[in-house]
């Protein structure tokens, strides 16, 4: 995880054509435009799935979980989501044990900043010294010098944003974290957290049929902020064969999935879609969603249709 390119999105959008498949990441760090989430590796059969998921135990299959993270990274998707939280760090676990030692164009991006007290519950924790002690123990658990994306997973509404922001500042300055994130912001918070660090991305729940982020879509990229739309297929319901994207998606050649992507990298050039998979065939499929180009009308259609 050692990045050299100097680039801003500014300085690469006018110097050369533009690539809509590469985004640099606060400004440094080029990734391609589909990136990977990780949170579905986890827990074993018979547990719930979908929005019930617990994503609490590590993945009984855990070969098959680090074969999925390897193939990403082979199909050139290199941006890899994870958290702390994602089965209690095991998550951060198993992308170590995939990807470790990381490929030199790897940028791993990790949350802290929510406790699991159980496996149903998911609560903002933001006391900035417990902050400062998770981006430790994520460093330890990635295997790592320094976190390429360290996001706080939620805002906690019993601290000052400004002492939340500060907290991964002072890692910033350590040279433990290279970019901070956040997650499930409005405008407001994400501009209130901009007094006190440089914010290089936010996530935010976002897909075609879920626009509740809009404004914060263009917010980001008036500030070529990265946004990294969560459940970008709606937790697989815009892959299946029931898609509402069903007719473009013939049109173009396209499987729903890929098209639901291709909507999401067309709504604004600063998104980066992070889907989800425990298939390495869905995520050949997802990857290739960047090499499909939706018209205009193709867009408004589909967002019409949603
Ligand atoms: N910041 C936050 O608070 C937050 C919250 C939730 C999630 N996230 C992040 O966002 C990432 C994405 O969210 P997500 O994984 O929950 O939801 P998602 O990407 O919207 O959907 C994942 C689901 O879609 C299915 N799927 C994926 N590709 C498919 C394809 N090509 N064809 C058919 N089905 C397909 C997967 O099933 P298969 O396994 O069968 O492919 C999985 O069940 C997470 O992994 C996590 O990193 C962040």
């Amino acid at each position: 995880m050692t990045h050299t390119t100097q680039f801003t999105n500014t300085e690469h959008v006018t110097h050369t054509e533009p690539d809509r498949s590469v985004f640099f990441l606060g400004g440094d760090l080029p990734v391609r435009r589909v990136g990977y989430g990780t949170m579905r590796l986890a827990d074993g059969p018979g547990e719930p799935s979908g929005g019930e998921a617990h994503i609490w135990t590590a993945p009984a299959d855990r070969a098959a979980a680090i074969r999925v993270l390897r193939t990403a990274v082979e199909l050139g998707l290199n941006l890899i989501d994870t958290a702390d939280a994602y089965a209690l760090g095991a998550g951060e676990e198993l992308v170590a044990d995939a990807l470790h030692p990381y490929r030199e164009d790897l940028v791993i991006a990790t949350k802290v900043g929510v406790v699991r007290p159980s496996p149903t519950e998911w609560v903002p924790l933001g006391h900035p010294a417990y902050l400062r002690q998770q981006a430790e123990l994520s460093l330890r658990r990635l295997r790592t010098d320094r976190i390429d994306l360290l996001q706080l997973h939620r805002l906690d509404p019993e601290f000052p944003v400004a002492e939340q922001m500060g907290a991964l500042k002072q890692l910033q300055e350590e040279g433990k974290v290279r970019h901070i994130g956040l997650s499930e912001v409005t405008v407001e918070e994400l501009a209130e957290a901009e007094e006190t660090a440089p914010v290089a991305s936010v996530q935010n729940l976002y897909n075609l049929a879920t626009r509740g982020h809009d404004d914060v879509v263009d917010h980001a990229a008036g500030r070529g902020i990265a946004f990294l739309p969560f459940f970008p297929l709606a937790m697989g319901a815009h892959a299946g064969p029931g898609s509402p994207l069903a007719q473009v998606a013939g049109e173009v050649g396209a499987t729903p999935s890929q098209t639901a992507l291709a909507w999401l990298l067309h709504r604004s050039p600063t998104v980066l879609p992070i889907p989800g998979t425990t298939s390495a065939a869905h995520l050949a499929e997802n990857a290739a969603a960047l090499e499909v180009a939706l018209t205009d009308e193709q867009f408004d259609r589909i967002a019409a249709a949603a």
